[in-house]
Formats: C-alpha cells, structure tokens, sequence
C-alpha cells in the first residue's frame, strides 16, 4: 500500500448495496465529507457540481450509480428495466461532456445488458455489480502502472509541475498525473512538486496541495500565473498533467489553463507528459476540433470560493472547463501500456493494435 493510499475512499458502494458514497469533493480541503446518494437527480447533480470528478473518478461512479439505481427496477419486465437503463445512463452522460470515461463506464455497464438477452432485471443484478467493481478494480491496476512509467522518468533532485488534480480523488487509488510523485517518494527519490492552483475552481489548491502534503511530498503551490517564472527559474524538469479525452492525434483536453501550461514548457525546454489510462483515449475521435469543451456558471468566475464577489455583478464571463493541447506540445504519452512517442497517430494506433491481438 502506498504512503498516500488514505483512508480516504473517494467513490464506493454503501454496504446494503442501496446507495453510492462519495467525498463531497467541492468541502476539501477544509472539511470531509461523505455524501450518500440514491437518486439519479442527486447523482447527475454530483458529477455537474464536482462533488464527484475527475476523468476515472467520474466514470467509476456512473457504473456504480447505475447498479444502485438498476435495484430499483428489479420488479420490472426486462423491456422496461432496459428503457429505464438507458434513460438514466443517457441523463447520467449528459451531466459533463468532455471527459470520454463518463460515456465508456456507461457503456460497459449497458454492454452487460446486451450480452445476457435472456437475463430477468434480478439476474442481471449481481453481474451489473461485478462489472461496477471490475470497472473500478482495473482503474486501481492501471493508475498503478502508469504510476510505475512515470515513475522511470524521475530522479532525485527533478522538480515537475502539474495542473488540476490527477490523483488519488480524481480515480480510484493512486492517481494518474500525480501517481509518480508517491512512488518516487515512497521510494526516497527526491523532488519537489510545483502544483498550479487551477482557477477557478482551485482544484490544485484544494485537493492537489492537499492529497501530496498529507502524503509527504514536497509540494509548493504556485498561482497559475506563476508557471513561466518558475520554469525560468530553472526549478522544473518535467510537466505531468491528466487527460480528459485523448484524440487518436494525440491531441488531448485536460483542465482549462494545460494547453497554455505546455506552450509556456515548450518555451522552457520542458518536456510535458500526459498520463491516462488507455480508457481515456476515445478512438473515434481523429483530433481535438472534435473534442467537445464544457463551459460552466460565470459565478465560478465571479464569486465562487470568494468571501465576496471578487467581480462587477454581471460582468460577462467566458468560462471553459478544458482545453485542448496541441500533440506537438507533448514528448510523451503515458499510459498504463508503457510510454508512447511521437509521431502519436502511429504510436496510439500501434497500442491498439497490439490489444486486439492480445
Ligand atoms: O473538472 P475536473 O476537476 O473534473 O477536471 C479534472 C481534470 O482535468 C483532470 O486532470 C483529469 O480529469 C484527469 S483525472 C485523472
């Protein structure tokens, strides 16, 4: 187990199997909280307010969501548990669009549907269960293994930077983007962490900051403006960011402010590596123009997180969620596979290639 592998279980079922339990991530860094719920209201809620969130982390909690809800339709006839089924997964999707892990949870979860046509609602039950827990069983393994690649890339005395929050909380265990900082810690390989805060919703001030001091790693929070300064320092090596959705290009949505943070590294000489699970990367997808980019309440601007507004009352805002980095920006694409290099066409593709021989 690692260091950082907390007591804290961001996404889980409750033990009766009737509700899904999560942190309420939008009261860390101050309070922890858990939050259970049962209605599929309460659960798109959760996924559009971030309560929930994180590209695996959101994906691992619509599969569960869907097993809680699916009990109760167990006295359906097969025809109107599927209706149900696959209204709810539609409205569960539609609470965020960018990041891909959201819809490829829900259509695992409906894949069980589909392959077992002669099960009754409470056969289907405990396999849907299964498939909630496999889904989240394979994310622990994965993060792990793209914690191992990113891991081989650091030494002692490297300073990296990295944007949003990619751990623990935005997965399952461990994280992706920041996974490698536990590891080498663990490991007594010395570096030292620069984490942006991430306006506006401060998710590296509030759950970055907080998940790697709590471990023991040596991290400094930077306001998002101060990037450039400190990679003119000289005080980062590297950039390790998490990834939305994954274009077969390479090109990849992560949090708003990464495409600049990685413009901001090529200037420096920094390499910027993105580090996902193959899960994230959505194969129809040729490049990010096809990428759809959430854009959120002008208040998270204005007010959000502010004593008082921070802002003139209805000044006009433009808000976007993510952005997309161009794949000539990135040295590396970490997955749970391995390391992939440019040119990215021929070395996603490869991956894939390989998994179909498998
Ligand atoms: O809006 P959020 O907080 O869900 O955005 C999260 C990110 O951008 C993460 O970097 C990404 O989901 C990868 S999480 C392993």
């Amino acid at each position: 187990m690692l260091k950082n592998d907390m007591d804290i279980v961001n996404v889980r079922l409750r033990e009766d199997d009737g509700a899904v339990v999560i942190v309420d991530q939008t009261r860390l860094p101050n309070r922890l909280e858990y939050l259970e719920l049962d209605q599929a209201e309460q659960m798109y809620q959760a996924i559009k307010k971030l309560q929930v969130r994180g590209a695996p982390a959101i994906g691992i909690f619509a599969a569960f969501s869907m097993y809680v809800l699916s009990r109760s339709w167990r006295d359906c006839l097969r025809q109107e548990f599927l209706r149900h089924f696959h209204e709810t997964a539609d409205y569960l999707n539609s609470s965020r669009p960018t990041a891909v892990n959201l819809s490829w949870a829900l259509k695992r979860m409906g894949r069980v549907l589909e392959e077992h046509p002669e099960l009754s609602p409470e056969q289907l039950l405990p396999l849907l269960k299964r498939e909630a827990l496999r889904i989240q069983e394979e994310d622990i393994a994965m993060c792990r293994a793209i914690s191992e690649h990113g891991c081989s890339l650091l030494r002692d005395g490297m300073g990296v930077i990295t944007h949003c929050n990619a751990g623990p909380l935005a997965t399952s265990r461990y994280g992706t983007a920041q996974g490698p900082f536990y590891l080498a810690h663990e490991r007594g390989v010395d570096i030292r962490v620069f984490a942006d805060e991430t306006r506006p919703l401060l998710q590296g001030a509030r759950l970055t900051a907080f998940e790697l001091q709590r471990a023991g790693v040596d991290v400094t929070l930077i306001c998002d403006n101060m990037a450039s300064l400190v990679m003119k320092n000289g005080w980062v090596d590297m950039c390790f960011v998490g990834c939305d959705r994954m274009a077969m290009n390479g090109d990849f949505a992560n949090k708003i402010g990464t495409s600049g943070l990685a413009i901001l590294a090529h200037h420096y000489g920094v390499p910027v590596y993105t580090l996902m699970p193959t899960s994230t990367i959505d194969r129809s997808c040729p490049d990010g123009a096809h990428i759809v980019i959430e854009e959120r309440d002008p208040e998270e601007i204005r007010s959000l997180h502010y004593c008082e507004p921070m802002a003139p009352a209805g000044v006009k805002c433009f808000n976007p969620a993510f952005d997309v980095t161009d794949h000539s920006l990135l040295a590396g694409i970490i997955t749970e596979k391995g390391i992939c290099r440019p040119p990215f066409t021929e070395s996603l593709a490869a991956l894939f290639a390989e998994e179909e021989k498998e």
